[in-house]
């Protein structure tokens, strides 16, 4: 089915039930958080050994934001296939790469919570690939299992799986006066688990990924704590406005717990305040 979207943004279709929606302010806000954690994710990619020539998959790809810096660190020689399953992230993604001239990035739609169509998947596009980016995906699958089997089964022996996910979702926090914030984590938390998510999802990964074999090449902590004007403290900020709304449509947020919120976030640019991240990690797996 098509999506569609309305004057305001919302998504009519099977996308909605993606918890945080395909609408352009949400394309937006991940492109202003790509900017934020490309710096983490290039080296990331480095660690791992991405290069030039290479065959990437990119899990859960969005509008393509890391995807178009894959491609071209992959360059004319490789190839990078992004997978996601918003008909509406694939259709921008599929018009900035022939704008950008990347030819050597495909996208296709797929389901990466069921993998239903993974054999058909894997005798269009190939196995055998050189590595693979996910990031910010894990959490919002009910059964992460599918999509491990699903790496382990296209990746090439000594190819490299790279995560970005959480460990703990709810260090999200501001100090002092952060009690708004606090209780905003613990209802996006809510919202996310009753539509099957784990925001806490990377510490169920390594289990995983070694029963299907993997090795842990390493892992480290990408979580900050900076001061408001910070560019991670102003990704939080970014965030808490942009997802009031969808938690205030689900009934899980007041007008007058925003007004506490909005005056906490406004003494926190006049007083010096701690921004914490999520504990955001990073994990380099490989193909035996
Ligand atoms: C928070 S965004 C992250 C996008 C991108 N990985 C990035 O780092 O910018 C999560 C992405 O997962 C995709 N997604 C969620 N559920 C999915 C599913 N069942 N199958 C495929 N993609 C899914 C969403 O459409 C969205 O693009």
């Amino acid at each position: 089915m098509i999506q569609k979207s309305d004057a305001k943004n919302q998504i009519i279709g099977p996308e909605s039930s993606y918890v945080l929606g395909t609408t352009n302010l949400e394309l937006q806000r991940l492109e202003r958080q790509h900017a934020i954690w490309r710096d983490d994710a290039l080296a990331s990619w480095q660690r791992a050994g991405f290069a030039a020539g290479q065959r990437l998959l990119d899990l859960g790809c969005g509008p393509g934001f890391a995807s178009f810096d894959l491609a071209r660190l992959v360059g004319a020689t490789g190839e990078l296939l992004a997978l996601d399953n918003s008909p509406v992230y694939l259709e921008y993604l599929q018009q900035q790469a022939q704008r950008l001239q990347l030819h050597q990035l495909r996208s296709q739609l797929f389901d990466l919570a069921t993998c239903n169509s993974a054999l058909e998947l894997i005798s269009k596009q190939g196995a055998n690939w050189d590595g693979a980016w996910c990031r910010w995906l894990a959490m919002f699958l009910p059964d992460p299992n599918k999509l491990v089997k699903l790496v382990a089964s296209m990746l090439r022996p000594g190819g490299k799986l790279v995560l970005h996910e959480y460990v703990q979702w709810d260090t999200y926090a501001l100090y002092p006066r952060g009690g708004a914030v606090a209780l905003f984590v613990e209802r996006c938390i809510h919202h996310w688990q009753s539509h099957g998510g784990d925001p806490h999802v990377a510490r169920r990964l390594p289990a995983l990924l070694e029963a299907q074999g993997l090795r842990l090449l390493g892992s480290r902590s990408l979580m900050a704590c900076c001061t408001s004007d910070q560019p991670k403290a102003i990704w939080l900020q970014d965030f808490l406005r942009s997802y009031a709304p969808m938690l205030a449509s689900a009934g899980l947020w007041s007008s007058s717990e925003q007004l506490e919120l909005a005056a906490e976030i406004s003494q926190a640019q006049l007083h010096p305040s701690l921004w914490v991240t999520p504990a955001l990690v990073e994990m380099i797996w490989e193909q035996p």
